[in-house]
This record gives structure tokens, C-alpha cells and sequence, in this order.
């Protein structure tokens, strides 16, 4: 880089961190890799035909607003199919003003710290979580305090304990929680009931929000659904975001936050200075499929295909892992979502590990990635959803003589 460019660039690009999945998915195109690595839907299930169906539909019949710019808060037909999905899902009533449609969550996730964060404010983080958030706050100026997660997602138990170390001055710099808790990217572990409740009521205590971030709630293949934490705390507490990218297409960017309607408000008018509106035209085609009733049928497709993958990546772990003479390897065995984490022994550093694992045709993300201090070296993050069932296995098996070599 010219030092004319150095000295002019601002201090939040200056810290930001280039996400290592994206850059491994340029390498993923060959053919040959197996990559457990991105976190992307089977292409061969995306709903081609019904969208098909549905931008026929809004072409002839409503072209003249769709194609059209749109209002930053969403295209209102749109809002008005997802209000009645949250009421029949959550169980919660959200009003017109409470809710804005954005460009994916990874858009939500940007709103938020543009809206709350100033540089050197705190996010408390699940440790692992989502890089896409870390990315997000730190180009905001985030700093994170981190907390571990076992079985039953983040040890809410422990914040309390970290916060006594802080300095009152510092407790004010909590702006909020950042939590993904159903079967979390990348663990895939989901968030007791307890604790979420424990979290709303610590929350309440230090006065600080929950950013709830929530994109694989519907892919559940076993067990209860859970109650959100939006729909467990007072108003005006959690914002909560959700995306249709793992349920219809990643390609639509369409995803919506709810919240308080004065978040909701200060959100609209980021976005404004962001891309003045997501595209009405993609709007209105989730809005045919909602009102048709056509998700649910597909995402129940989803989630019996998604299974089937899990279960075949957990019996191919079963099968291959660990190899022989090795101490032992665990991994999570979530109840949805579409990754596994995998933790080997100490000395085992996934990141030095990658370069060899590729060159046997094998790809998954290190852990150290979603770790805001990359501390944690031997995990690995395994996702199923993209391969076919064949190519798991394989896949696993390749995965295993890469870890073999490092005996
Ligand atoms: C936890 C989490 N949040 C947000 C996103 C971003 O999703 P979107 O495609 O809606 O931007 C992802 C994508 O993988 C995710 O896993």
C-alpha cells in the first residue's frame, strides 16, 4: 500500500480484521476440495421453482413499486407477512414500527454497532462466536470481554465475576451482549433456558441490551423449541435478529431486527446513510412466498435433508476420529444448526495445521478465528450442509490422516 493511502485511511478500516472464511471460499472453488469450511446452504435445495413462481407473479402484478426504490424500514406488505410469523412463532406481538428489514443479519449486525458503539466501548461476547459479529463491532471500535460456553452456551454465571474486575466507569462501557443462542455458529450449541433468563435478568441489573442474533432457530432436527430471549424480556431490552438466508436463499440478502421502536427507529436512520433500502423487488418475492404459506413446507425439506448430513457427519466422526494412538477429540452434537466444533488435544494448532489439510483436499476453519483474542488454537469448526452425504465421509476420513500426521 502507497504511504499516502496509509496516512489517509481511517482508524476503524485500519482495524479491521479480513474475515478468513471469505478468503477461503476463492480457494474452495476447485472441485476436488471437500470443504467443510463455509457455512452455506445445499444449492440443490434452494427453492428455484416457487421463486420462479413468485418473481413471475411480482413482475406482472407489482412491478411498479418493486422495481422501484423503497423505504428504508422495509417494503411494508413484507413486515406485515414477518409480524404475523413472529406472532405465530415467538409467541410475541411486534408493531409496524419495531421492526426493519435489512440487507442480511451481517446488515443487522452493522446497525447495531453504528448505533450504539463509540470507540473503546465494551461487547461481551460468547467465546467461541460468530466472526461476522466480531468484524462488525470491531470496525466500530468494540472491544470484547470474553465469556466461555459449554453444553448449554455461554456460562452466564461467569459475567458477574468479570465485571467485578471492571471499574464502575468501565461497567458503562457495556453496551450490550452479543449471543447467538440457537445451535451457535460456529459451536452449535444452543442457550438453556435458565440462562437465558439468567442473561435478561443481568441485563436488567447493569442495564446493558442483548444483541440476540438468531439464524439456524428453525433448522431444529431434535428436542423442544426454545423461547427467544426478545420474547422473554421487557420491551426495549433485546434486539433480535433473524435472516432468511439458511431458510430461503442467501442470495435474496433479506433478513429483519426487532427491537424497541426507538432502536428500530435510530437503525433506519443508519441504514439510510448505509444503502437507503433493501431491494423491494426481493421483498416483495418473500412476501408472495410467506403469504402462500410455501417457507414452512420448505423449511421442513431443510431439516429432514440437514439431518440426514449430520447424522452421517457424526457417524463418520464416530468412525474416523480419533486416529489411532491419538488422545481423545470431542465434538458438540447439536440438536440443529449446521456446524459441529471440533477440539482437539493442546498441541494440536489448527491454523499451522490448514495449509496441509488443503493440500489433502480437505477444508474447515480454524477455531482461533472466533476467539476475539485468537487464543484458543485447537479447534475446528466442521460444517455439513454443503456436502453431499458420500463426500462427508470422505471428507472425514481425509480430515482424520490430516490430524494422524501431527501425532
Ligand atoms: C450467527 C450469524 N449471524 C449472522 C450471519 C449473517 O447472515 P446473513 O446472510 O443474513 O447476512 C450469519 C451467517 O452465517 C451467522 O451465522
Amino acid at each position: 500500500m502507497g504511504k499516502s493511502l496509509k496516512d489517509k485511511l481511517s482508524a476503524r478500516i485500519k482495524v479491521a480484521k479480513r474475515s478468513t472464511i471469505r478468503e477461503l471460499l476463492k480457494l474452495l472453488e476447485q472441485p476436488d476440495i471437500i470443504s467443510f469450511a463455509g457455512g452455506m446452504p445445499d444449492p440443490a435445495l434452494f427453492p428455484v421453482n416457487l421463486i420462479k413462481e413468485a418473481c413471475d407473479h411480482v413482475l406482472t402484478n407489482h412491478s411498479e413499486f418493486t422495481l422501484q426504490y423503497g423505504s428504508s424500514e422495509g417494503y411494508l406488505p413484507l413486515r406485515q407477512e414477518l409480524i404475523k410469523r413472529i406472532e405465530l412463532k415467538e409467541k410475541t406481538t411486534v408493531s409496524e414500527d419495531e421492526i426493519i428489514v435489512t440487507v442480511g443479519s451481517q446488515q443487522g449486525l452493522d446497525l447495531v454497532a453504528k448505533i450504539l458503539l463509540n470507540y473503546g466501548d465494551i461487547v461481551i461476547v460468547e467465546e467461541p462466536t460468530y466472526l461476522g459479529g466480531l468484524q462488525a463491532f470491531r470496525s466500530y471500535g468494540g472491544r470484547f470481554i470474553g465469556i466461555p460456553c459449554d453444553e448449554t452456551g455461554m456460562q452466564v454465571e461467569l459475567i458477574e465475576d468479570k465485571l467485578k474486575e471492571l471499574g464502575k466507569h468501565e461497567i458503562k462501557r457495556i453496551k450490550f451482549v452479543y449471543v447467538v443462542p440457537d445451535f451457535q455458529n460456529p459451536g452449535g450449541r444452543t442457550l438453556s433456558l435458565e440462562r437465558r433468563k439468567k442473561l435478561i435478568a443481568l441485563a436488567e441489573k447493569y442495564d446493558f441490551l442483548i444483541v440476540e442474533d438468531s439464524p439456524y432457530k428453525e433448522l431444529r432436527y431434535r428436542g423442544e423449541h426454545k423461547p427467544s430471549l426478545f420474547s422473554l424480556a421487557p420491551r426495549g431490552r433485546v434486539v433480535m435478529l433473524c435472516t432468511f438466508s439458511k431458510l430461503f436463499c442467501p442470495g435474496f440478502r433479506l433478513a429483519y431486527a426487532i427491537g424497541d421502536k426507538d432502536v428500530i427507529f435510530q437503525m433506519v436512520t443508519g441504514k439510510q446513510a448505509t444503502d437507503l433500502c433493501t431491494p423491494a423487488f426481493n421483498q416483495a418475492v418473500l412476501s408472495y412466498v410467506l403469504k402462500k404459506n410455501a417457507l414452512d413446507p420448505h423449511i421442513e425439506k431443510l431439516v429432514s435433508a440437514y439431518h440426514v448430513k449430520q447424522k452421517c457427519m457424526l457417524s463418520s466422526l464416530d468412525k474416523y476420529i480419533p486416529p489411532l494412538g491419538m488422545p481423545s477429540i470431542e465434538w458438540t452434537k447439536p440438536d440443529g444448526g449446521l456446524f459441529l466444533w471440533m477440539t482437539m488435544p493442546e498441541y494440536i494448532d489448527t491454523e499451522r495445521m490448514l495449509p496441509r489439510a488443503i493440500e489433502n483436499k480437505i477444508a474447515y476453519v480454524m477455531g482461533a478465528d472466533f476467539f476475539h483474542d485468537s487464543s484458543v488454537r485447537n479447534c475446528m469448526r466442521l460444517n455439513f450442509s454443503m456436502s453431499s452425504v458420500e463426500r462427508i465421509e470422505e471428507g472425514i476420513r481425509r480430515l482424520s490422516e490430516v490430524i494422524n500426521a501431527e501425532k
